[in-house]
């Protein structure tokens, strides 16, 4: 087992307009502690939909063009809907970091994402610190976390 930190550093980050402040918040708390950003935008505070870029971060974790996915909308929900409709994602929306933990050490999430309009820039980067530094457990979740994906490789009838 090994943390997020030792597993990879490359960090596909994007947000909507109500997640952007925070977003860039934490692009660059990232890029300080030594992570590779590929921030996806948007760059302004004008009004985008939060879908376009969960999609765009969800396909960059799935292709394994990057090692973990951050997303950031009003509330964070948006984000995590559309991200996890990518095959592949574990997308968990957090709003402390016990909870962004677990995400990791039980449901081996691979993209956080956050409420721009709900956490204080300087709380959420303990929600994400938490995520980066907790290892997936494995053994009984590993059963439940394949699981997860039947439906994305069973055919419907
Ligand atoms: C945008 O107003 C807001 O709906 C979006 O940021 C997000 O919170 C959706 O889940």
């Amino acid at each position: 087992m090994s943390t997020l930190a030792e597993a990879g550093r490359r960090v596909a980050v994007g947000s909507d307009h109500a997640g952007l402040e925070l977003k860039d918040h934490l692009v660059a708390y990232l890029r300080d502690h030594g992570f590779e950003v590929e921030d996806v935008g948007p760059a302004s505070t004008a009004s985008v939909d939060y879908p376009d870029f969960a999609q765009q971060v969800g396909v960059k974790v799935a292709a394994t063009a990057a090692d973990w996915g951050l997303l950031v909308c009003g509330t964070g929900v948006g984000m995590a809907i559309a991200a996890n409709k990518v095959p592949g994602i574990r997308a968990a929306n957090c709003f402390e970091p016990h909870t962004s933990a677990l995400a990791r050490a039980h449901n081996n999430a691979n993209v956080l994402t956050l409420a721009g309009r709900m956490l204080a820039p300087s709380y959420a980067e303990q929600v994400l610190r938490a995520f980066l530094d907790t290892p997936f457990e494995g053994g009984r979740h590993q059963r439940r976390v394949d699981k997860i994906h039947h439906p994305e490789t069973t055919a419907a009838d």
